[in-house]
């Protein structure tokens, strides 16, 4: 197969990288796709560091022996925690999500406040306050750990009353405060951006790494001449249990018909 054609892999613990596969299609939509939700183990957010590495690997090795030739880590958790040793392991490059997502909250920030959103483990990991300060020293960085939003999007109740009790309750000390930039810091977030939007008001710009990594993976696609510019983009989705229910769950994330999600149980 020619490089070009090979596909781009992203991964995630489940839903949440779908909005990643939505930006990087929109860029690229000559690009063939393989996406991995790893249902079998969502949430990552929740458990420790050796756990995702683990998961991840395997994962990011089940993508590699379909020949991709680029890795998108569409999890902040699995980019805060495992990046490092993907990139040891795995031949094609591995791009995640925290940097782009830090990079787009620098450029947006217009008083150096900047609040995240984000899993237990990437607060815990500090992995954005680390990315923001080797830009400027001088942004404060405030996180907040939501870990009811990935069961609640996963269920599929992003638009219900349980949502907006969520919101309320793990937003309400950022009301009023210094901020003016949040980042979304775990990429299932953005499935309820505009509920977010919403309740933190005009003032506050909502960020997350979605386009921004999406134009990176371009950018060195392009640089490595393996950018496909001929043909349609072919997508393919995998989850690592109850396929049928990721299918049906990802119509609200990703709209257009129902996809075809292919079981791979692998490493279980
Ligand atoms: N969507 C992921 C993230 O960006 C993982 C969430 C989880 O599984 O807890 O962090």
């Amino acid at each position: 197969m020619k490089s070009d054609e090979k596909a781009i892999g992203i991964f995630d613990s489940g839903l949440g990288g779908l909005t990643i596969l939505k930006a990087v299609k929109k860029l690229m939509p000559k690009e063939n796709i393989i996406y991995f939700g790893d249902t079998a183990h969502v949430p990552y957010g929740s458990k420790s560091k050796e756990t995702v590495t683990e998961y991840s690997l395997n994962v990011a090795k089940f993508l590699e022996s379909k020949k991709v030739k680029l890795i998108l880590v569409a999890c902040n958790t699995a980019s805060a925690l495992a990046l490092p040793t993907l990139k040891r392991h795995i031949k094609v490059p591995v791009l995640g999500v925290i940097t782009p997502g830090a990079a787009c909250a620098v450029n947006t920030t217009k008083n150096k406040n900047i609040v995240v959103l984000a899993t237990e483990a990437t607060v815990k990991s500090k992995a954005y306050i680390k990315s923001i300060k080797r830009t400027d020293k001088s942004i404060s960085v405030t996180q907040y750990a939501c870990p009811l939003f990935v069961p609640i999007i996963e269920e599929g109740l992003a638009l219900s009353d349980i949502s907006r009790l969520a919101i309320k309750k793990y937003l309400t000390p950022l009301k009023g405060g210094k901020a003016d930039t949040v980042i979304l810091g775990c990429t299932h977030y953005p499935v309820i951006k505009n509920e977010i939007a919403e309740f933190l008001g005009k003032k506050i710009m909502l960020v997350d790494s979605a386009e921004e990594i999406a134009k990176r993976a371009k950018d060195l696609l392009e640089r490595k001449r393996i950018l496909k510019t001929k043909g349609k983009g072919k997508t393919q989705i995998y989850a690592s249990d109850l396929p049928e229910r990721f299918s049906r769950l990802a119509l609200n994330i990703i709209g257009g018909k129902r996809l075809k999600v292919k079981e791979s149980r692998f490493f279980i």
